[in-house]
């Protein structure tokens, strides 16, 4: 059975914008606000990230700071070490985000240690934010396959799923962070992480590269799941995931839910003009099949 309702977590700012060109700071914050207005209600402002490996996310502070808070909505921000982690509690985020992956040689790439090394230093993040009453979510990216290792085995997936909830995560984010899942295979890493995690602890994170997000999404939406992760306009990518094109659009996957009767209180045309303004500044077509159609 589908869920009646799906929380959707927005990343467009964030997993949108690091990979797309330098954009001003006052159209990140009308873009934030924007999104608010619309009735998100969890959005990724930002990314406490090395300015050298991720300069697109260097004016995170300023951003938290001018953005017009909504009291019902969660501004969160990712946090790779606990100077990260001060950094994003300085700009008054109400969460952080940890991330690491189920590669080796992607967890390498994305933050220069191996998986083991991420988990200890995500450690000092934990205990700091349990300290400060802040609640933390955790990506495992290449779950559904990495760029440099191929095929990733499903039970590395929950096993560094596992770890992160043992640690504290409130929720696991499963990144595919190259979009190359099918739905079958989404399903199976789904239910071989849910072995061990129940399904309302965890997201899901799919990229749209191979144009499948959706329909792995489809496949996942009867296991109990709650979340999705998603980007206005399907804005986006990893910098360090070589050809890993646009998140799932947000526009795409509100069409899809609210057609199946699903609540997700947000309003899908006054979306669908956030992503059309945010393509303008950016100068590119939105890739939401939705948004073309609507905006047309
Ligand atoms: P490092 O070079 O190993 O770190 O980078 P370091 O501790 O040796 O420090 C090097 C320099 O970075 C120093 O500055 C530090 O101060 C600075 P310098 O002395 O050279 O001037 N530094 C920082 N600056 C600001 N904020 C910080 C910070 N930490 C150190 N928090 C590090 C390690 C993790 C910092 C680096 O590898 C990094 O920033 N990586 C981020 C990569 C990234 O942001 N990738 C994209 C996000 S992940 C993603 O998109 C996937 C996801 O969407 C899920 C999915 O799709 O699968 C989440
Ligand atoms: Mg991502």
């Amino acid at each position: 059975m589908y869920p009646k309702q799906i929380s959707i977590y927005e990343v467009g700012p964030r997993d949108g914008l690091q990979n797309e060109a330098q954009l001003g700071l006052e159209a990140k914050v009308q873009l934030i606000n924007g999104l608010s207005a619309c009735g998100l209600k969890r959005i990724e402002a930002g990314s406490f990230v090395s300015p050298k490996w991720v300069p697109q996310m260097a004016d995170s502070t300023a951003v938290l700071q001018q953005i017009e808070r909504q009291q019902n909505v969660t501004y969160s921000a990712l946090t790779p070490n606990l100077s990260g982690f001060e950094q994003a509690i300085a700009a008054h985020v109400n969460e952080v985000a940890v991330f690491t992956a189920a590669s080796e040689s992607f967890c390498q790439r994305n933050i220069n240690c191996s998986i083991a090394e991420s988990l200890r230093r995500f450690d000092t993040i934990f205990v700091a934010a349990k300290a400060a009453n802040i609640k933390v979510r955790a990506y495992v990216s290449c779950v559904l396959g990495c760029p440099y290792e191929g095929a990733i085995n499903i039970e590395q997936v929950a096993a560094v799923s596992q770890a992160l909830i043992d640690m504290g995560a409130y929720q696991v984010s499963l990144g595919d962070t190259i979009g190359v899942g099918t739905p079958q295979n989404a399903r199976q890493m789904l239910d071989a992480v849910s072995q061990r995690i129940a399904p309302q602890q965890l997201a899901l994170h799919f990229h749209d590269t191979y144009g499948q997000a959706l329909a792995n999404i489809l496949a996942c939406l009867d296991s109990g799941i709650s979340t999705i992760d998603s980007a206005v306009a399907g804005l986006g990518g990893c910098p360090y995931a070589r050809g890993a094109s646009g998140n799932l659009a947000t526009e795409d996957l509100l069409y899809m839910l609210h057609g199946l009767g699903i609540e997700t209180g947000v309003d899908l045309q006054q979306l669908a003009n956030v992503g059309h303004k945010i393509c303008q500044q950016l100068g590119k077509r939105s890739s939401s099949k939705v948004s073309q159609a609507l905006m047309n």
